[in-house]
């Protein structure tokens, strides 16, 4: 087991009761919706967004990978028109000054030497607010890509073991060394410079299965899990049999974090009634068939058909993210039963994030401040 990271300046390891982030804003975010309002990943809409969040304080950006999307045939889909995480955290850190970059990698698409010296190059460039988010990959057709098959779910997770170990070894290594492994094979492997977060940046993981569970528990700073209920007491057995895992099999203390779709109205009616607009009436149909057919038979979270097609509404909305819908005081409410649960964190997607983080920023979080989960911004 690897020592945990410095707690030095990177945000994510703060003060604050309830981290913040954003999610998949180099992309077109998590709602799967034909409304014409739908945020895009220009880099226009990219440096705002970010810069939005990161004077409010927020904890952590972070970039899904995603190399194909959903829809055979149809490459022109929002869901496959995705920046590269890795260069555009780079250069988000440059119009950032304080929250954390976190790129997205599938380790079947990128060599851990690679990968070493990209991040230990993020994190010199973002003066240690980086972090690495290392999935093994659930969408079949983007791997095919790389002549790089999925592996059957569990074996995934044996390969990104191996990778992250390697990437590990070269962050903090001084001398070369060689590795032979199952599926690596390293001839005097060395990476310079090193990264300025010591041992390591944070990592980060949202492993969903049995397996990807372990993964998340053994290897990550920081964990995401899709929550199963809405009811607090459901949520707070689910955190705690989770942070229970990390300690009493690894012996390691983790972040539990998840991930929401905000609809913030001035009533609650005017927010449900968006939230159906959005994400029923508006629905991006195809987009929704083709992941149920594909990437939601892939993973070992949505163990049925009834079960995808019952979280259908929430992939339209939000990726499968739980959902914070009303005014400004049922949101705040609703993170405050979260954060009671034991959750750590949560990375917050809108149809549009310019529009949801100026009311957020405006409404959210001064409650959030008066209820103590958070410590006001420093730019505020
Ligand atoms: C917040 C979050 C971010 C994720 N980012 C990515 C991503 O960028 N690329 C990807 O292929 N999978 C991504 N995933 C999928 C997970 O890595 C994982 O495969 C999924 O939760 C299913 O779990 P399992 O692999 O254990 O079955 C993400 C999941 C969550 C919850």
């Amino acid at each position: 087991m690897t020592a945990a990271p410095a707690m030095g300046g990177n945000p994510l390891f703060n003060a604050n009761r309830l981290k913040l982030g954003i999610f998949g804003t180099n992309g077109k975010g998590a709602a799967q919706t034909l409304v014409p309002e739908a945020y895009r990943p220009t880099w226009p809409a990219s440096v705002k967004t970010a810069q939005l969040a990161d004077a409010a304080g927020f904890e952590a950006i972070l970039a899904y990978a995603r190399w194909k999307g959903y829809i055979a045939g149809r490459p022109d889909h929002a869901s496959g028109i995705t920046l590269d995480p890795f260069t555009w955290c780079a250069a988000i850190a440059q119009a950032t000054r304080q929250v954390a970059v976190i790129p997205t990698v599938h380790a079947p698409t990128l060599h851990p030497i690679a990968a070493a010296k990209q991040c230990a190059t993020i994190d010199i460039i973002s003066g240690g607010r980086m972090a690495l988010n290392v999935v093994g990959g659930w969408n079949g057709p983007e791997l095919a890509m790389f002549d790089a098959p999925m592996a059957e779910h569990d074996a995934r997770y044996d390969h990104l073991q191996e990778w992250l170990e390697i990437v590990q070894r070269l962050w903090v290594e001084p001398e070369e060394f060689d590795h032979e492994g199952r599926f690596f094979h390293v001839v005097r492997g060395s990476s310079m410079p090193k990264p300025l977060q010591q041992p390591r940046p944070p990592i980060v993981n949202a492993g969903g299965s049995d397996r990807g569970q372990a993964f998340a528990c053994e290897f990550a700073d920081i964990c995401f899990l899709i929550l199963r209920s809405e009811e607090p007491a459901d949520i707070a057995r689910q955190i705690a049999a989770y942070k229970r895992m990390a300690l009493d099999r690894f012996g390691r203390t983790v972040q539990v974090w998840t991930y929401a779709y905000c609809v913030q109205r001035e009533t609650r009616e005017e927010a449900e009634r968006y939230l159906h607009h959005f994400s029923v009436e508006m629905e991006d149909g195809p987009s929704l068939d083709a992941w149920s057919a594909g990437v939601g038979s892939q993973t070992k979270i949505l163990t049925s058909p009834e079960a995808v097609r019952a979280f259908r509404q929430r992939f339209a909305a939000g990726a499968g993210g739980s959902g914070l819908v009303g005014t400004a005081g049922d949101i705040a409410e609703r993170l405050q039963i979260l954060s009671d649960a034991g959750l750590d964190g949560v990375l917050l997607t809108w149809v549009d994030f310019v529009d949801g983080l100026d009311r957020f920023t405006d409404g959210v979080l001064p409650l959030l401040v008066s209820r103590g989960l958070r410590m006001p911004s420093r730019s505020a």
